[in-house]
């Protein structure tokens, strides 16, 4: 099994180029189910659950042809589906236990053919979350839902549109349910929508196949259903979690980084807490400067609430930054419970973290050792990738494949910034 190394001590200095967002293409691959011509995605980032994902399409019958670019210098890679030859429409186990997000087809398979078989994703290490409203939303819809057998099943002759309430507010509910009602009969609003910038990029590239949604990005979405969506071209919007992960790792070390490529505006809560930490950010289009000037940063408080509060997938590197940090930092997670399964690993590497249900209290010390540590999900992993960058000696870090489901070429970008960071086995 593949490890990453990580010798600490060296501050990051650089620029580092910002890959589309993970998040925001996995939605919009499921999307394509709904055109009836090839649409072209571009800036596709070179990811695990991106592969999952063309092989969920690709085992529905699309064809799928990716265009790798330049892997590692940059260059962009592009996948074009073509959803004429879907010939199944079922999502199973075997991929949807892999990545969660396949329960994203669910909506356009049953808006497109009338009919959709979805594996229920089951359990997750970042809590139990379930998909009640992916379901509630589709049923107001006038979709036929059944859970059978571990699988969702999901028929409708033409989905209808209606006004729909969100009882809670869900990414993934929202999106599923958006991307049905682009061709529902009739007029669908969806309030209490969640507003993260994917739905926004999501909504784009619908639009860019011929759906008219407006106010995607706020808690009211309007869906005009239309009969057919055709093909199009869409450029997948930056990360903001990468692109905090990268500024994260430049005020640990107290170096100085710029993310170019990425998208200022998604990112402002994470923003407010790196200047609350001591940092000099300099905003300039589409680039992020992050200045430390060698300094030590301040612990924050952090709260995570969905968009536009702070994100919860940047909890696990702002709890690593106020593990070093001057003070003691109090992080708080609304948003799943169970997520704070990296704090066992940073105390092996000499962190002061004591946990009450969902809030970690952080006492930032001086130093942290480096030790062999475990990725347990994602983001988790980027968190003590980060806190290896710090820790003196070496951290090997176990079961990256967590990592490479959602960063791409970490380590490189990392090298590219002087850390001293290699892949093993
Ligand atoms: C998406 C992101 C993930 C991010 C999360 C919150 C993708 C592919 N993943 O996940 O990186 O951490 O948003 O910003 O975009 N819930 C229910 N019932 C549902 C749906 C959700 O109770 O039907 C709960 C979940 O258990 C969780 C909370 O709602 O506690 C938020 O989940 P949701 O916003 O749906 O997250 P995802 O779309 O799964």
């Amino acid at each position: 099994m593949q490890k990453i190394v990580v010798e600490g001590g060296i501050p990051l200095h650089g620029e580092v180029r910002i890959s589309g967002a993970k998040n925001a293409v996995l939605p919009i691959l499921c999307a394509t189910l709904l055109a009836d011509e090839p649409v072209e995605i571009s800036n596709v980032p070179h990811l695990h659950d991106v592969v999952t994902t063309a092989k969920l399409l690709g085992g529905l019958g699309a064809g799928i042809t990716i265009d790798q670019g330049t892997i590692g210098s940059g260059g962009e890679s592009a996948i074009v589906v073509d959803p004429r030859s879907v010939s199944s429409h079922v999502a199973p186990y075997e991929l949807v236990k892999t990545m969660r997000a396949s329960v994203l087809v669910l909506g356009p398979l049953l808006a497109r053919y009338g009919d959709a078989e979805v594996s229920l994703p089951g359990g997750c290490a970042i809590g139990s979350r379930p998909v009640d409203q992916h379901i509630k939303g589709l049923q107001a819809l006038g979709a036929e839902i059944s859970v059978d057998h571990g699988f969702i099943k999901a028929r409708a002759k033409r989905l209808r549109g209606a006004h729909h309430v969100f009882e809670m507010v869900s990414v993934g509910a929202t999106e599923n349910v958006l991307m049905a009602a682009a061709l529902a009969e009739g007029t669908t609003v969806l309030e209490n929508a969640a507003m993260e910038p994917e739905i926004a990029d999501l909504a784009e590239c619908l639009n860019a196949m011929g759906a008219r949604i407006s106010g995607a990005g706020t808690p009211r979405i309007v869906v005009e259903g239309v009969p057919r969506l055709h093909g199009c071209r869409h450029a997948v919007i930056a990360d903001r979690i990468e692109t905090g992960t990268f500024l994260v790792a430049a005020a640990m070390t107290g170096g100085r980084v710029t993310a170019r490529r990425t998208r200022p505006d998604t990112l402002e809560a994470v923003l407010e807490k790196l200047r609350e930490a001591g940092a000099t950010v300099t905003v300039e289009d589409d680039r992020i400067t992050l200045d430390m000037h060698g300094r030590r940063p301040r612990a924050v408080d952090i709260t995570t609430r969905p968009h536009p509060g702070f994100p919860t997938d940047m909890q696990a590197q702002f709890m690593a930054m106020n593990c070093i940090a001057e003070g003691v930092g109090v992080i708080n997670e609304t948003i799943f419970e169970n997520r704070f399964m990296h704090v066992n690993e940073l105390l092996r590497l000499g962190a002061d973290i004591r946990v009450e249900g969902h809030t970690a209290v952080v006492r930032g010390v001086e130093r942290l050792g480096g030790a062999p540590v475990m990725a347990t999900d994602l983001r988790a992993s980027a968190s003590l990738v980060l806190a290896g960058l710090v820790a003196e000696g070496e951290t090997v870090v176990d079961r990256i494949y967590h990592l490479d489901r959602g960063y791409e070429h970490i380590e490189e970008k990392l090298g590219g910034l002087g850390a001293r960071i290699r892949r093993i086995g």
